[in-house]
């Protein structure tokens, strides 16, 4: 089966890109299961202002590396009372030092930022945008997802990864991290992104 590497380390990602992308006639492999191990550079990889830019250099990274067909995914939550952010800096939003829980520091940042603020000013959306590089000089096509709702005072539940436990999402009425993996799929910005990456996929094989 051909290999279509997804490069992506994040261990939540990952769970969620597996089972939405399962049923296509591909071996989804990630960058350790092709040798790919960390490197300094890729930490400074995502310097772009947009996800879509973000998505094409890992997209780019990773075919050059590993030289299969490569799909990356950057995404990220935005506030809009905030302009937007956390936006293309949700990972890094509360620069948590190394050994710190990333997505607990990242919470509480956020919450620490929308303190006292009422509920018409917690509208927020997940944005997911999804790049496919064939190979070299092909030209990477463009997938996007995004879904709504608003940032709770406090985390709800345990599921998912990320901000899943801030985010009340008007489509489930409950947030992400009370939501099943398959309610969360059938909604998020991850779920519409790659369903049309496997849309295209399936009328255009590798
Ligand atoms: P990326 O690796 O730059 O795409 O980082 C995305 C960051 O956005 C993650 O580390 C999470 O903090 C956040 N994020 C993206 N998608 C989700 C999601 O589905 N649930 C919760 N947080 C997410």
């Amino acid at each position: 089966m051909r290999k279509l590497l997804v490069a992506t380390r994040n261990v939540g990602k990952k769970r969620e890109i597996r089972s939405l992308l399962g049923h296509l006639p591909y071996e989804i492999v990630f960058p350790e299961d092709v040798g790919l191990y960390e490197t300094p550079e890729e930490q400074v990889l995502e310097t772009e202002q947009t996800f879509e830019g973000n998505a094409r250099k890992k997209a780019e990274y990773f075919q050059k590396r590993a030289r299969v067909p490569t799909v990356a995914d950057d995404s990220g939550i935005e506030v809009l009372s905030l302009g937007g952010l956390p936006g293309v800096r949700s990972r890094r939003f509360a620069m948590a030092a190394p050994g710190q829980d990333i997505d607990l520091a990242n919470n509480n940042a956020l919450l620490q930022r929308l303190a006292g603020a009422p509920t018409d000013r917690r509208g927020a959306r997940f944005r997911c945008v999804v790049v496919l590089l064939r190979d070299r000089g092909a030209v990477p096509r463009v997938f996007e997802g995004s879904c709504r709702g608003r940032i709770e005072t406090e985390a709800k539940g345990t599921g998912g990864f990320g901000y899943d436990p801030l985010f009340y999402s008007y489509d489930l009425e409950k947030t992400f991290g009370e939501a099943s993996q398959k309610e969360k799929d059938g909604v998020s910005h991850r779920g519409e992104a790659f369903s049309a990456l496997a849309d295209w996929l399936e009328a255009h094989p590798l």
